[in-house]
């Protein structure tokens, strides 16, 4: 039986984190404008008989500062004049979708990340939204969200999204310890971030989100306790704790702190089972891979109820599809097709501006893909799976048990064969390694193995 430092030792090695299969390295061909159209058509008309609605995804890139271990698609600029023009061209982005579907449009789902959505002035957002808003209809049963940085967002910020019927906001914390805060060149205070928690609560946001980052430079096995202590007594609904990705190759700036002051993989890991523990003592549940919440929250009761999903956001409480995605770099699902827009902000206003969608890249998925992609999705939200050869099967799964045994002499995975019906259960001790039990199913990656490192390491 492996030690659990020979466990991390063997198992760290680069792949994906699944927010999508294919994962975006292996995606071949984007739709063209009228595919794209066609599959939100559709799948918009089955979500309105299904009397759900579609989701819609905004990326807001600007930022104030830079955060040095960022892996976002950000723009850091202190001038305000690009972001109000921003805002006029998702507008008519919006409007170009309204424009070739015919039928209207019920939301159910509004989620502006970024960079940072509450770089935008109050007067900006509630441009933004009521735009949105004016061409569609709710759905019954809605959810609007929003990322929000504590160093920007202001009293009448909270007060603009209560109004506009956002009820859950996720602040970026990272880190409480001024020094991690110092080599990352990311400042904030308890005191800061306890003031934008206590003016949420009282304008009736029912769930606070923190984003926490372990493996971060200079992070000790003290400073996480301290962080966790002071996030504890800050006690927001849900927490995603996740793992640092060091990709310099892909983000430059991350090379702004040498790597000699990153923790160990061994240490990385120390520092996320400290937290865990620590969490977990605090009344917070694990659900899927990095995240965390309260019983009362929403994300715990889709865990127990088998509705989490996953996609591009990370963790959600339920599968809305389709997915739009506007504003540069969003990614649109319709669950068949994949759509990125544009990544650099002057290619996607000009796109805007000719009235084109602004499609960079995409992929359609083939049957294959369709299969594993629930697969995955699966492992990833309930840490289970299971096929036969009539159902949820392809031929790829022929080539996956023998991958898994490794993972089952390790005591990180059950798998149980009956009368060619094969049921794949991970235990409590494989929850570190999902990623690599999920990359003996990623028949792309497996066929195609990257000649250059594409992803951050598993643990
Ligand atoms: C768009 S930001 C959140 C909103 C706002 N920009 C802020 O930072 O407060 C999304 C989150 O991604 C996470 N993140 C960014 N870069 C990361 C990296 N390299 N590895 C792990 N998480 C990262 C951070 O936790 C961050 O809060
Ligand atoms: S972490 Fe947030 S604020 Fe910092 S650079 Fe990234 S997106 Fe901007």
């Amino acid at each position: 039986m492996k030690s659990a430092p020979e466990l991390f030792k063997k198992y760290n090695i680069p792949g994906p984190r699944y927010t999508s299969y294919p994962t975006v390295p292996y995606w071949e061909k984007a739709p063209t404008e009228a595919q794209w159209l066609s599959s939100i058509q559709k799948s918009l008309t089955q979500s309105m008989q299904d009397g759900i609605g579609a989701s819609v995804y905004f990326h807001i890139p600007f930022c104030q500062s830079l955060c040095t271990y960022c892996g976002c698609n950000t723009r850091i600029t202190r001038n305000h004049s690009h972001a109000s023009t921003y805002v006029d061209t998702i507008i008519k982005e919006w409007e170009l979708y309204r424009k070739h579907i015919s039928s209207e449009i019920l939301l159910s789902e509004l989620h502006l990340g970024g960079g940072t959505p509450t770089y935008l002035t109050p007067k900006e957002l509630n441009k933004l939204i009521t735009g949105i808003l004016s061409k569609s209809r709710l759905a019954s049963f809605y959810e609007f969200s929003i990322e929000a940085d504590p160093r920007v967002t202001r009293q009448e910020h909270l007060e603009t999204l209560a109004s506009l019927y956002f009820k859950r906001i996720s602040l970026g914390i990272q880190d409480f310890d001024p020094k991690v805060q110092n080599i990352v060149h990311r400042t904030q205070s308890e005191a800061q971030v306890r003031s934008v928690t206590d003016m949420a609560r009282e304008l009736g946001f029912e769930s606070i989100n923190y984003d926490l980052i372990y493996g971060l430079p200079l992070q000790t096995l003290k400073s996480i306790e301290q962080t966790i202590q002071a996030v504890c007594r800050l006690r927001p609904d849900r927490i995603a704790f996740y793992g640092y990705a060091h990709v310099p190759w892909i983000k430059p700036s991350q090379r702004r702190f040498t790597e000699a002051d990153l923790p160990s993989a061994d240490e990385r890991r120390a520092l996320y089972e400290l937290g865990r523990t620590l969490l977990e003592s605090a009344g917070y549940y694990e659900i899927g891979m990095d995240h965390f919440a309260l019983k009362t929250d929403s994300l715990w009761s889709a865990s127990v109820n088998g509705k989490l999903h996953r996609n591009f956001m990370g963790y959600i409480s339920r599968q809305v599809s389709p997915l739009i995605g506007l504003g540069v770099s969003s990614i649109g699902d319709c669950w068949s097709v994949f759509a990125q827009n544009e990544k650099q902000l002057e290619k996607y206003t000009q796109c805007i501006e000719t009235e084109k969608l602004p499609i960079f890249r995409g992929h359609m998925l083939n049957d294959e893909d369709t299969i594993l992609r629930q697969h995955i999705l699966n492992l990833m939200t309930r840490l289970t799976t299971e096929w036969d050869l009539s159902e949820n099967y392809t031929a790829w799964l022929d080539s996956v048990p023998p991958k898994l045994t490794e993972f089952i002499e390790d005591a990180l995975l059950e798998v149980e064969v009956q009368q060619r019906r094969v049921r794949c259960k991970i235990r409590e001790s494989g929850r570190p390694f999902m990623r690599n039990i999920c990359m003996a199913f990623d028949a792309r990656l497996n066929r195609q193995v990257p000649e250059t490192q594409l992803f951050s390491k598993t643990i």
